[in-house]
């Protein structure tokens, strides 16, 4: 009798609705404060497409909202207290409107409380209220799919429409620069605007096209554009940590690399070959680091060209290559990472990258939906004979940008 795949054990995590995430946080809210919240929003978790590591050099990127969010229930409150709880292991965290900023709070309510702190500092708001938040979240934590992203869209979503403040488009792009403040300033993570902006911005059933140079967002269809391929995350459950060195130190060289190009060098379109011969740049480590950036300019290109003319298939080298870019140019990927990816093509998916700052984390894998079964099999057993944690597995649907529930 043959098993059906969702029946599996590693059978693809389920979403939850909206409705009953922002149930649980609201429930979380009633338990903690005795008191009912003003709204609840939730916001998503993000996969990229591709465009990895080059946001924080005004590069495009193409990133997309996942179906897994974090719920936050907000009161605004008279006084300057601010109380933030969560249905999740992380402690509560309770203090005063003075006790946030640069390095404060510590752990994750530094991203909650943060975030209402760099609405103010950037005066998006007058000044920072008292608070009480709590959350509820699908996105899992640790595994590159931005839950901290989509914990600060959530609060500042919710902040501003109980402020007052515009949440069209162009707000929304002024909130995600906001959210990045908080992690930039306050937690100390030196991430760049890619994950706080789509969670902000995205649009279902599409990818969001962004350029990092001028802020600027355009759709493309990616949900049913071919209903035989399916997008899968592999969360290969090693965790990644942005607030440890290893995007800091990546992204300074990265930096280094490219403040030694010419912008228009850089933004060309054509054969990076032709750009730039990289043997005259001189220093030897930053080489590499511009050779990734250059041509991950080429493949986001190609990639973008590709997704308008509906030809989804032809992307799967590319993500392969840009995961070749990321480990050896770049050395930000994982022996996980790395295994995942190489079973995955090796099981006939079309292509496969380490998505998001990398060092742990997910994989994104395009394969046919039939094989999907055969994909994730072929992944599990490899990580298993290889004495890896086991990779969990979620779907990658195009979901919608933060927004309010009740
Ligand atoms: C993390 C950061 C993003 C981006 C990616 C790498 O997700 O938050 O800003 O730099 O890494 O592409």
């Amino acid at each position: 009798m043959s098993v059906s795949w969702s029946t599996r054990p590693h059978r693809i995590l389920p979403p939850v609705s909206d409705q009953v995430l922002a149930d649980h946080a609201s429930a979380a809210f009633a338990e903690a404060f005795s008191d009912a919240p003003q709204g609840v929003w939730v916001a998503p978790g993000r996969a990229n497409l591709i465009g990895e590591h080059v946001d924080y050099v005004g590069g495009r990127v193409v990133p997309f909202a996942l179906p897994y969010a974090t719920a936050v229930a907000v009161r605004i409150r008279d006084d300057d207290v601010v109380r933030c709880t969560s249905t999740g292991p992380q402690p509560d965290w309770t203090g005063r409107v003075g006790d946030v900023g640069p390095g404060s709070p510590a752990g994750w309510a530094g991203y909650a409380a943060g975030v209402v702190w760099a609405m103010a500092y950037h005066d998006t708001i007058a000044r920072m209220p008292g608070i009480d938040i709590a959350v509820s979240s699908t996105v899992p934590q640790g595994a590159g799919l931005s839950s901290s992203a989509a914990l600060e869209c959530a609060v500042a979503l919710g902040v501003a429409e109980l402020s007052g403040v515009a949440t069209d488009d162009t707000g929304r792009a002024v909130l995600a620069r906001d959210c990045a403040t908080a992690e930039n300033v306050v937690v100390g993570a030196s991430t760049g605007l890619m994950d706080q902006s789509v969670s902000l911005r995205a649009r279902a059933g599409h990818a969001m096209v962004l350029d990092c140079a001028v802020g600027g967002v355009d759709h493309v269809a990616l949900d049913g554009v071919n209903p035989k391929l399916a997008l899968l995350v592999i969360n290969t459950n090693a965790p990644h940590r942005l607030v440890e060195g290893g995007y800091g130190r990546c992204r300074a060289l990265v930096e280094q690399a490219c403040a030694r190009v010419d912008r228009r060098v850089l933004h060309a379109v054509g054969d990076v070959q032709d750009m730039v011969d990289l043997a005259t740049l001189g220093a030897h480590h930053l080489r590499r680091p511009l050779r990734h950036v250059l041509t991950e300019f080429r493949r986001v290109d190609v990639a973008v060209d590709r997704l308008r003319a509906g030809e989804l298939a032809a992307v799967g080298p590319l993500l392969t290559a840009s995961h070749r870019s990321l480990r050896n140019d770049l050395q930000v990927s994982s022996v996980e990472l790395d295994l995942a990816v190489e079973a995955a093509v090796g099981a006939g998916a079309l292509g496969a990258r380490m998505i998001g700052g990398g060092f742990g984390g997910s994989v994104l894998a395009l394969t046919e939906v039939d094989r999907i079964p055969v994909v994730a099999e072929t992944v599990l057993r490899a990580a298993r004979e290889a004495g890896m944690p086991e990779p969990r597995f979620l779907a990658a649907t195009c979901a919608a940008a933060a927004r309010r529930v009740y």
